[in-house]
């Protein structure tokens, strides 16, 4: 595991941004899950903005989990996107591998796992990303795996529905195994209301794994936190 540590939220996505680039320029192809949430939008605008000029016809994007609302929706994790990325990058349509967050989530779940297990490598039997991308809710919940649904981890299905434990708004996440058959994880993490979590998760303290971010571990070892120092405060 490693951890690195940025003074604020911008440089830990300018660092990130460089870190991304260089994974993009060494593959041939490389197949990114990507999160929603505060911190991977700042990552968005920063790669919009110094990055247009990445090759983006060898990137397939994918979503780790989104949240069953239409494209045009502002709870859209796609929707944010576009809006931040997509929308001024030269990216080919077919690389875009969204949720169709419209349509009825079971059915859903299972057709986006079809997705994925047909584009995505096969390795250990299971669909290996090159970079998954993952946030930490202040709860600890990953992805859409939530404490009270801590179980969807261990599913032996590519994706599942999950509700959300206040808004009950249900969501379609990735689940364990494909995070931990990664090539790499990377956390993106910011802000002081997760101090506590990153703190509990990275020393593993008791009771960490009622957290789904502490079922992070992939088995190739290659497992990045990037922090800033509100989140990181804890743990120096
Ligand atoms: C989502 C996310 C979710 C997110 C965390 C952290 O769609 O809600 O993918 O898992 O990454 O909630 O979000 P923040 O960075 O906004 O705290």
């Amino acid at each position: 595991m490693q951890i690195n540590i940025s003074p604020t939220k911008l440089e830990v996505a300018q660092i990130f941004s460089e870190y991304l680039e260089e994974q993009i320029k060494s593959n041939k192809t490389t197949h990114i899950a990507l999160s929603g949430g505060s911190t991977p939008k700042v990552v968005f605008d920063y790669m919009a903005e110094y990055y247009k000029d990445v090759d983006w016809s060898t990137v397939h994007l994918y979503w780790g989990d989104e949240r069953c609302v239409p494209p045009t929706d502002s709870e859209s994790n796609y929707k944010m996107t576009v809006e931040h990325l997509l929308s001024k990058i030269n990216i080919p349509k077919d690389n875009v591998h969204r949720v169709h967050g419209e349509d009825l989530p079971e059915l859903e779940a299972e057709r986006y796992g079809k997705v994925l297990e047909g584009e995505l490598p096969i390795v250990n039997n299971i669909p290996q990303f090159d970079i998954v991308i993952l946030g930490m809710g202040d709860d600890g919940h990953t992805a859409s795996i939530f404490p009270h649904e801590i179980d969807l981890w261990d599913s032996k299905n590519t994706c599942e529905v999950a509700v959300h434990p206040d808004s009950g708004q249900r969501r379609i996440t990735i689940t364990g195994k494909l995070i931990n058959n990664a090539k790499t994880v990377a956390f993106l993490v910011t802000g002081n209301s997760k101090a506590e979590k990153v703190r509990t998760i990275i020393t593993k303290e008791e009771g960490h794994d009622s957290y789904p971010a502490s079922l992070v571990m992939p088995t190739s070892g290659d497992l990045i936190w990037f922090l800033d120092e509100e989140a990181a405060a804890q743990i120096n």
